[in-house]
This record gives C-alpha cells, sequence and structure tokens, in this order.
C-alpha cells in the first residue's frame, strides 16, 4: 500500500486517482503536518511506499510567512523521511525550480548546485536535504497544473473572459508540467526505484515562456470547448512589468537525465496534457 500525505492537494489527488485502491490518502483532516507532535509514523503501518505530496506552497506569501514556510517547507519533509527509514518504507518527495537562482542557459542537471531565489525555494532546498540525508527520495518538478486547484491556465482563462486580452511575463521561462503526468511518472517509478538517495528531475516535455504558455493554455482550451472562448490578444511583457513579492527565475528549465535513463519520460506533449485537464477542469477559478 501507498500512503500519501496531502492527498487533497492539486497532485495528491491526481495520485489517489491514478493509485486508486492501492493507495490511502491522508488529509490535513487526519493528521496537520505543521504540528510537530502529529507523529506521521502511526500511519505508516501497512505501507510499502510513502509519497508527501503536502506543502506550503503559497511562493508570495513564503517571503513573510517565514514559520509555516519552514515548517511545511524545511522540516516536515525530514520528519517524514525519517520515519519512513526507521519503518524500513521508501519516500518520495516533491522540490520546486526554486532551489536554482535562474541564471543557466541550458537545462539544468539533477546535481546542479543549488543557490535559492526565494524563501519558498530556500525552505524546499532544507527539506531536500533533509530527504537525501535520510535516503529518501526527491522529485524536483516545475509549473504545475491540474484540474483541482488553483492554476496557470485556470487564471488565465479567468482573466481572458474578463478582461478579453492578456499581458503575460514573456522573459522567464521553465517547463509547464501537468499534475496528472507526474503522478504518473511518480508511481511508475515507485514500482521499482534504484537505491535512495536520489534526486530526480520531472518536468514536462517543452520548455517555454509564460507568455507562450498562456496561450497555448488558451487554444487548448478552444480545441475542446469551441464557441466559449473568441481570439485573445496575448502581450508579452517584462518580469519588472509584473513585479511579485517572491523573485521567480529567468530561466529554470531542468534536465530530465535520470528519469530518462530510467525510461520513465519523456511525459506526454503539452497539448495532450492541457486539453486533458480542460476536459477534467469544471470550473475554471
Ligand atoms: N504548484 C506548482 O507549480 C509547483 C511547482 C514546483 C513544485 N511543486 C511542489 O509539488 C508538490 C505538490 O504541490 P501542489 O501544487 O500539489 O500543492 P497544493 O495543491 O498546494 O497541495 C498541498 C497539500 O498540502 C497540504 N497541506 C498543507 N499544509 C498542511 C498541513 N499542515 N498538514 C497536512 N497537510 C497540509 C494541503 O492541504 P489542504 O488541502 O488542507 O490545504 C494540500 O492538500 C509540493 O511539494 C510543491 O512544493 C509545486
Amino acid at each position: 500500500m501507498i500512503v500519501v500525505f496531502g492527498a487533497n492537494g492539486m497532485l495528491g489527488r491526481e495520485l489517489m486517482a491514478l493509485a486508486g485502491p492501492a493507495a490511502r490518502g491522508l488529509t490535513r483532516a487526519e493528521i496537520d503536518l505543521a504540528d510537530p507532535s502529529s507523529a506521521p509514523e502511526k500511519w505508516l503501518e501497512g505501507a510499502s511506499a510513502v509519497i508527501n505530496a503536502t506543502a506550503y506552497t503559497k511562493v508570495d506569501a513564503a517571503e513573510t510567512e517565514t514559520a509555516v514556510n519552514h515548517r511545511m517547507n524545511a522540516e516536515v519533509p525530514g520528519e517524514l523521511a525519517r520515519a519512513c527509514q526507521a519503518a524500513g518504507v521508501r519516500f518520495l518527495h516533491f522540490s520546486t525550480d526554486y532551489v536554482f537562482p535562474g541564471t543557466a542557459t541550458k537545462p539544468i542537471p539533477e546535481d546542479a548546485e543549488c543557490e535559492p531565489i526565494n524563501a519558498y525555494g530556500a525552505a524546499k532546498r532544507l527539506g531536500e536535504e533533509a530527504v537525501l540525508g535520510t535516503g529518501g527520495h526527491v522529485m524536483r518538478t516545475s509549473w504545475l497544473f491540474g484540474a483541482h486547484g488553483p492554476c496557470f491556465p485556470k487564471t488565465m482563462l479567468r482573466l481572458a473572459k474578463e478582461r478579453g486580452a492578456l499581458r503575460v511575463v514573456a522573459d522567464q521561462v521553465g517547463c509547464p508540467t501537468a499534475a496528472a503526468d507526474l503522478a504518473s511518472v511518480a508511481l511508475r517509478y515507485l514500482q521499482n526505484p534504484p537505491p535512495g538517495p536520489q534526486m530526480l528531475h520531472a518536468v514536462g516535455p517543452e520548455a517555454m515562456d509564460w507568455c507562450t504558455f498562456a496561450g497555448r493554455c488558451l487554444s487548448a482550451f478552444r480545441a475542446v470547448s469551441p464557441g466559449d472562448l473568441g481570439e485573445v490578444p496575448i502581450d508579452g511583457i517584462r518580469t519588472e512589468e509584473f513585479p511579485t513579492p517572491a523573485m521567480r527565475p529567468a530561466y529554470s528549465v531542468l534536465a530530465t537525465t535520470r528519469l530518462d535513463a530510467l525510461g520513465l519520460t519523456p511525459m506526454r506533449p503539452l497539448e495532450q496534457s492541457l486539453r486533458d485537464f480542460w476536459r477534467q477542469t469544471n470550473s475554471p477559478s
């Protein structure tokens, strides 16, 4: 049995849907991991593997919400990893491209030096180190979108409908990743993983800027909902024109070399993932 912490999150919901009866999902209602006395080990009985899909994912708020960011992203992964190590259970955790500074000019290998670009990335890096230090497995991903939760494609559709035109950052490049595709890779990886510790990069197959991604999101939406959205002009803007509390990387394309070698990548083409995502998404927010 696979135990999934964070079963109600965007990725967690996809993991649960794909794993079916082979998984037991835990939500915050059952265990609040922000509470240091939450004792995750009591949920590990009968587990063959544990996946941590919990995180504090409010990247901008993390700049000031330092306690919860540190607790959820730096401390909890290590606690879960240690509980799994003690129980002899495989542990898989997720991390982010924000552990890198964004200055690379070609796809970033799994063993590249980290220099987190913001407070969220710094806490996630501490979480990575703790998991690797106890023999766990870490998958870094980026630009996640999924039917269950707020995400960039839903925001673009809402704004396109409200405003009839979009202005989107065009000087940050990364890899959009469908939560459903990441869940599939993660579950297949756990069937026969190499011995830990392991750092993996798991991202969608295409690199692009946010402005291009916005266009791809709307085209895919039109393809699955013909007549629901007319042509929407999309202007590319510079990062300085869209200031955010947390810095974002200019370039954070992750090389998936290790998963490629295991035959677990590439993920599906973006067009296909986006169309499935729109079909799944009932109420864009
Ligand atoms: N989203 C992205 O673009 C992105 C990019 C790169 C990496 N990642 C990483 O990918 C992983 C999955 O992200 P996601 O987008 O699926 O996140 P998400 O939708 O925000 O889900 C996070 C889950 O963690 C749970 N959680 C938060 N605090 C908790 C607590 N104190 N106790 C128990 N559960 C708690 C949440 O529960 P509630 O439902 O009760 O709030 C939620 O179900 C994370 O490690 C994230 O850092 C995400």
